[in-house]
């Protein structure tokens, strides 16, 4: 069974737990597909789609927004999973069921929370001033949640 996994990251977040999954999974089998380089993609070779992107200013990203709405019909077809990378935890489950289509949460077997990373370093002037104002966070952390990728990853492999 191939697997797709389709992302779109800012700082490189998203990135790593699609890596990260394609590792626990079968990474002979496993694809990643960075929407930012390609944006177009042929599903018809997979079984399983695994969707993730990041929030960024309460959206996620939107070439994520773009191939979901593009390919809706062919992804109810095949075995989805999604994911969303974000760092508020009292406002993720919001931000989750606002970004990703109910029909498409609906058929996804496992949808999943995974945290996510502010990592300074990578972020430019703007970005770094709204975060400290947003979340007074003020210098690099890590708050990704090993245990739900797993239970993404154990879902997948049943
Ligand atoms: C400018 C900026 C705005 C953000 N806005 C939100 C937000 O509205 N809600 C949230 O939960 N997380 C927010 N985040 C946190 C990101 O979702 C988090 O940093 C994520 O790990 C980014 O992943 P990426 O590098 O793959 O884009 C924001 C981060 C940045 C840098």
């Amino acid at each position: 069974m191939k697997t797709l996994i389709v992302f779109a990251s800012s700082h490189g977040t998203t990135e790593k737990v699609a890596n990260i999954i394609k590792e626990k999974l079968d990474s002979t089998t496993v694809q990643t597909y960075n929407l930012k380089y390609k944006p177009k993609i042929d599903l018809s070779d997979y079984e399983t789609i695994i969707i993730g992107s990041s929030i960024h200013a309460g959206s996620i990203q939107s070439d994520i927004k773009k191939f979901i709405k593009d390919n809706t019909i062919s992804l109810m077809q095949k075995r989805v999973s999604l994911y969303l990378c974000c760092m508020d935890e009292k406002k993720e489950q919001e931000e989750f069921n606002n970004n990703y289509p109910e029909l498409l949460r609906n058929h996804s077997v496992y949808n999943a929370i995974v945290g996510g990373e502010f990592l300074f370093e990578k972020m430019n002037f703007f970005e770094r001033f709204l975060v400290r104002k947003i979340s007074g966070v003020s210098s690099t952390v890590s708050k990704l949640r090993i245990e739900e990728i797993d239970n993404l990853v154990n879902t997948l492999k049943k």
